[in-house]
């Protein structure tokens, strides 16, 4: 049907007849000429139109935007004056001498260049929206993203094997997707929150190296950077430890860095343990592009006789640490108290602070509410720890150690984007040495950090169940200018492990039998070592691309209610159909179905 692109029609083509097809982009009537700028996915290019063929000008006249043309014309040089340095076809126009309407538009319902369109709309009419450059250039990215890992992994021996979409409850932690089995009345299948378990079992299957770029569904509230459905590139190799996997996966992501960005990042990526994160950033995923710090101040807030800083002080569960904002003594009183309602969305009970006015001045060249709360050898020792100096603005955080390192560490964060702290380029982390559980007072009991099946860094299962708090898994996260990009771990190989880990997370014998009896037994089946990660593909694109959500590098994402708008999904079913799978719906507050 053509014989060029639109958008790569130059000189080259000079004095010659091409053939395009195209969107109308914008029409322009100058008396008695018509210019047609024609879009397709490489870009834009002008076709005039002139009186001197009547039949074809009154096409061009009808045309409007978003109508599929086929044209065919001359190509020539733009008259003097005229030429677009910003385009790539900028220097040429094509004369139009035969123009075929392909098919016709109704009026879009949002013109291509407004950037202002509500989300929901976009979504809505998707199809219009990926016909925008910027959409069309983030999922070429993506495309050649993922052709770039595919092609590092398929030369390193790694074997490309499809895992099941209907398979059973699998153990990430959030909520499943279920769905009805006909076959079976009463029975479901989930879809898979990762294919965690199958590249276990192809590892024990002795295929040694394994990947998939895959989709994982999980059923969790969802945020900028999570979908409901979404894509992992999920790794699994067998005879590791955990340097083996940390030093391929390097390579891989060094490698997708240099083909596709043209960046060369740092290697070895530095790593560092998950206490030092929390300790330094409050955040197991920390921005390190961000030049802010915590000060660590429990110790020092023991004995004050202020109850805001020394019950969390003196509770085993609490912190006090501060953050240092060098040159933050502007901030006006309003600044503070949006910062203080900020950090109250973190659960922060309230965000003292104290501005350095003038150090050699001591205690009166301050500036605090809290100031007369604390003993002057206290007021030196934090303004020592925290290296202020004059012009600087200290805030403060204590209560239970995770909000104080939720709400501080998303204030640094944000300190950093509001002040222009962020520096430019890339600063990729490995988090090491993750805690095997975390302890839930509420509930009572342990969760698994990562999952049930991640080795803990002991050998022996006694030991492990002797000290489970104090536990250090096999696990690493990779983590990218403030994002985990990607998680995994060495797993457990062993039976007795596996029932100690278990055991700990409150799985009884029955339910693990019940959940996980097929990979028990397969652990006794000749298990050999072997380990894993994997990384959300979504968030990589997104960080490459720069955007600033999923959303925007996936085709067809779900809205925040989990929904699509253009296919109206999730949507009610015939009630042949509920039948058929033996369901029948429960009342929902304020609706008919009973
Ligand atoms: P994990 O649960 O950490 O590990 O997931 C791996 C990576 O997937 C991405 N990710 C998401 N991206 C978009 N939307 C979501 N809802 C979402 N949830 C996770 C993140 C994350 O780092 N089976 C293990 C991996 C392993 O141990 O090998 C797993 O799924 O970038
Ligand atoms: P108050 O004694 O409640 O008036 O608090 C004195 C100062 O301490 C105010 O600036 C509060 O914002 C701050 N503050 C109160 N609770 C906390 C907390 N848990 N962490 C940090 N600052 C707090």
């Amino acid at each position: 049907m053509r014989t060029h692109f639109c958008g790569l029609v130059t000189e080259a083509q000079l004095d010659s007849e091409v053939t395009l097809c195209g969107w109308v982009n914008r029409r322009r009537d100058h008396g008695g000429v018509i210019f047609i700028d024609l879009r397709d996915h490489e870009g834009v290019v002008q076709v005039v139109f002139d009186p001197d063929r009547p039949e074809v000008f009154a096409r061009a006249e009808q045309a409007r935007n978003e109508y599929v043309l086929r044209v065919t014309g001359r190509v020539r040089r733009r008259p003097e004056g005229t030429i677009n340095p910003e385009l790539n076809t900028g220097a040429v126009e094509v004369l139009g001498i035969g123009l075929e309407v392909l098919n016709a538009s109704r009026t879009p319902p949002f013109p291509l260049d407004d950037e202002d369109v509500g989300e929901e709309t976009r979504l809505r009419y998707r199809y219009i929206d990926l016909r925008r450059p910027a959409m069309q250039e983030r999922l070429r990215l993506r495309a050649r993203a993922a052709r770039s890992l595919r092609r590092f992994l398929d030369d390193e021996g790694f074997l490309d094997i499809e895992t099941p979409m209907l398979t059973k409850a699998t153990p990430e932690g959030a909520r499943d997707y279920l769905v009805p089995s006909r076959t079976h009345p009463g029975s479901f299948f989930a879809l898979p929150q990762s294919p965690q378990l199958f590249k276990q079992l192809l590892m024990i299957g002795g295929m040694d190296r394994y990947y998939q770029i895959t989709r994982c569904f999980r059923d969790e509230d969802l945020r900028a950077d999570r979908q409901p459905e979404f894509t992992q590139l999920d790794i699994e190799m067998a005879f590791v430890d955990e340097s083996d996997v940390m030093v391929m996966n390097e390579r891989l992501i060094r490698t997708l860095f240099r083909e596709v960005l043209n960046v060369e990042l740092p290697d070895p990526f530095p790593r560092m343990s998950y206490a030092e994160a929390m300790a330094r950033y409050g955040s197991d995923k920390p921005d390190l592009r961000i030049p802010l710090e915590f000060t660590e101040l429990t110790e020092v807030m023991r004995a004050v006789d202020f109850k805001v800083f020394n019950g969390p002080a003196n509770d085993p569960e609490g912190r006090v640490a501060a953050l240092r904002l060098p040159g933050g003594g502007g901030l006006s009183r309003k600044e503070i108290d949006d910062y203080t309602h900020f950090v109250g969305r973190y659960g922060a009970r309230g965000l003292a602070y104290i501005k350095v006015n003038r150090i050699a001045d001591g205690t009166p060249g301050l500036q605090s509410p809290i100031l007369k709360f604390l003993p002057d050898d206290v007021i030196q020792t934090i303004l020592e720890r925290a290296g202020a100096a004059d012009g600087d603005l200290i805030f403060f955080g204590a209560d239970k150690a995770n909000v104080v390192n939720e709400s501080l560490g998303a204030l640094r964060v944000r300190l950093g984007q509001d002040r222009g702290l962020v520096a430019e380029g890339w600063r990729p982390l490995w988090v090491v040495d993750f805690p095997m559980f975390e302890w839930d007072g509420k509930d009572g009991r342990f969760y698994a950090l990562h999952h049930p099946f991640t080795a803990p860094a002991v050998a022996d299962p006694a030991d492990l169940r002797a000290n489970p708090r104090t536990a250090l898994s096999r696990a690493y996260d990779m983590v990218l200018n403030g994002t985990e990009v990607g998680g995994g771990s060495i797993r457990i190989h062993s039976p007795e492990m596996q029932a100690a880990a278990f055991e700990l997370l409150g799985i009884s014998e029955t339910e693990a039998a019940e959940k996980f009896g097929f990979l028990l037994e397969a652990l006794n089946l000749g298990a050999p070592p072997h380990g894993g990660i994997a990384f959300g593909l979504d968030r990589l694109v997104m960080l490459m691309a720069g955007a600033g959500s999923i959303r925007d590098v996936m085709a067809f994402p779900k809205t925040q209610s989990a929904a699509c708008p253009l296919t109206e999904a999730p949507a009610q079913v015939s009630e042949a159909q509920l039948r058929e799978l033996g369901i029948r719906l429960r009342a929902q507050p304020g609706s008919a179905v009973n």
